[in-house]
């Protein structure tokens, strides 16, 4: 304490205050001479909460006062006293591991501690005066940005800094920081970045057990593929976040054939081992490629003649299936594969973008045509979809419910929520054994840039996602899912023959 009272020309009177309410609310125990140590929480949360309520406490003004709010010139005070380091008690010497660089940044152990129980432990272990911090390069880089956070509780970041920055806070266990840097890597997912970004997070994520940024990365390079695969970072991916890719049934991409060309050039880059070509060329959905298109792959593709092996059988299936109403082939056959299930392509055969303006204003219609089917026997028919927008609309059962007393509205609002019905103009015999899928693409703009914010699946013709657009606050113009104040929906519809995907008995 008597460093900080020598120094208290720095600081406003009010804040020792503070610091001495809070060191009230804790055991404390000052160590002998020159190094004040306080034993604090051991959770920097509930510390940092307990430092919020005293200072609430503190500030929180009587009745008929008023609040004199300095605190902005308090943390340009806590940054001057970190550049200047006037009054340090402990020079951090910093170095680059696997170097000789070393940069010393003067510090006060107050506010280390004050932050990091782990800075605290170590100051308590400490020899000598200084603290001597062995970190990578690339956070020995950006350690001076992420020490000026411990003082001053703001930090700016630049994408490239997430991940040492993230490692930083980890180390020396500053949660709020450590959340921070999470939110922000799953809120800038599509930044604009020279080389991408979003795969080194991934991977980043999937080394620390961050599940939740794992899948927000995972999902976002699922659901903006297409995109992906025309940028330099596609050919980052690991062979294992390609497989997981190459798996998922909710790829966004123009046609089956984009991402095998999207293989192609991953292979072409990372010459893979044989047993992840193999298993990646089998992931293919072939049965969603036209045949002209894989005769063009059989002959000219370097991948497929390399391991033909592997897709032989694969690719006799889908000529199979090209061949012949699909019904058909499964009276004949067992087949239960993902060659037969569509992902979610975006070119005309497989459905239409449709862009909604003032979605709360009135009900809409839409028609579009698709393909009956991906098989070379259906694809030239074709089948008009009528699709409807309701923006209010409140499902059968709560109109009754909602006259009985207590009875809850249907969520989002009081006004009903929305809904999308997607129809067949017209009935046909050719439809027989088959059931189409529709799923409905909701577009958001982030960082200025157009991204898939939502999928929504309905399995049935008839049946309603029940959660369409559940959270989506159409009503405010600045609702995240509108696009300058329009919705941006892009329908897909899968054919899915039951009798060929389903076991039979
Ligand atoms: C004081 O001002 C800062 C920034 O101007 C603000 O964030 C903070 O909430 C204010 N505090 C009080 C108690 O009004
Ligand atoms: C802090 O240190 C600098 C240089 O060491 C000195 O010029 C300045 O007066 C000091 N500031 C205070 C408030 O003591
Ligand atoms: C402190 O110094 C002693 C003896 O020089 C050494 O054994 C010990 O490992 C040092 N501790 C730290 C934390 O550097
Ligand atoms: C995300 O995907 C949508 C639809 O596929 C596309 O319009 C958009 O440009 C993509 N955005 C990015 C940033 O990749
Ligand atoms: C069909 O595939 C599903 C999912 O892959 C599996 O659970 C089921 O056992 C398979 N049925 C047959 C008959 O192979």
């Amino acid at each position: 304490m008597a460093l900080w009272c020598e120094r208290g020309d720095l600081l406003l009177g009010y804040v020792l205050g503070v610091l001495v309410l809070s060191f009230l609310s804790y055991p404390v125990s000052v160590g002998g001479g020159l190094h004040p140590h306080i034993h604090l929480s051991r959770d920097p949360v509930l510390l940092m909460s307990s430092y919020a309520a005293a200072l609430k406490m503190e500030a929180l003004p009587e009745t008929g006062a008023t609040v004199l709010n300095h605190s902005m010139a308090l943390v340009q005070r806590m940054e001057n006293l970190m550049a200047l380091g006037n009054a340090s008690d402990v020079p951090l010497r910093v170095r680059t591991l696997n170097t000789e660089e070393v940069k010393v940044l003067p510090a006060h152990s107050l506010v280390l501690s004050l932050q990091s129980d782990v800075f605290r432990d170590l100051l308590l272990a400490r020899n000598g005066s200084a603290l001597v911090l062995g970190e990578t390069a690339e956070c020995a880089a950006v350690f001076d940005k992420f020490l000026r956070y411990l003082y001053c509780g703001d930090i700016s970041v630049r994408l490239d800094q997430a991940i040492p920055l993230h490692q930083l806070a980890t180390k020396y266990r500053v949660e709020a920081l450590q959340l921070g840097l999470t939110q922000f890597m799953s809120q800038h997912l599509s930044s604009e970045s020279p080389s991408g970004h979003v795969v080194g997070w991934y991977q980043y994520a999937q080394r620390i057990g961050d599940a939740p940024l794992q899948d927000s990365c995972l999902r976002y390079l699922s659901w903006n593929l297409s995109s992906v695969l025309q940028s330099a970072e596609w050919t980052s991916v690991s062979a294992a976040l390609l497989l997981t890719l190459l798996r998922r049934s909710d790829l966004v991409v123009q046609s089956e054939l984009e991402l095998y060309d999207g293989l192609e050039a991953w292979a072409a880059r990372n010459r893979p081992g044989g047993p992840t070509a193999e298993r990646a060329l089998e992931a293919i959905r072939y049965g969603m490629i036209p045949p002209q298109k894989l005769f063009r792959l059989q002959k000219s593709s370097p991948l497929m003649q390399k391991h033909y092996g592997a897709v032989r059988d694969l690719l006799y299936l889908a000529f199979q299936f090209h061949a012949a109403p699909p019904v058909q082939l499964a009276k004949y056959f067992e087949v239960n594969c993902s060659v037969f299930t569509p992902r979610n392509y975006l070119s005309p055969a497989w459905g239409a973008p449709w862009v909604i303006g003032s979605p709360t204003r009135d009900d809409r219609s839409f028609s579009f045509q698709t393909q009956l089917g991906p098989s070379g026997h259906d694809a030239s028919k074709k089948v008009t979809w009528n699709a409807l927008f309701s923006p209010r609309w409140f499902p059968l059962g709560a109109r009754a419910s909602y006259a009985e007393p207590g009875a809850m509205m249907p969520s989002p609002t009081d006004g009903g929520r929305p809904r999308i019905i997607v129809t067949p103009a017209t009935s046909s015999p050719d439809f027989a054994g088959v059931s189409f899928q529709k799923t409905v693409l909701v577009m958001a703009r982030q960082q200025g840039k157009v991204v898939v914010r939502h999928v929504y699946n309905f399995h049935q013709s008839t049946e309603e996602a029940g959660d369409f657009l559940a959270e989506a606050d159409l009503q405010r113009r600045a609702s995240e899912y509108l696009i300058d104040s329009a919705l941006y929906l892009h329908v897909v519809v899968k054919p899915v023959y039951h009798t060929l995907i389903l076991a039979k008995k």
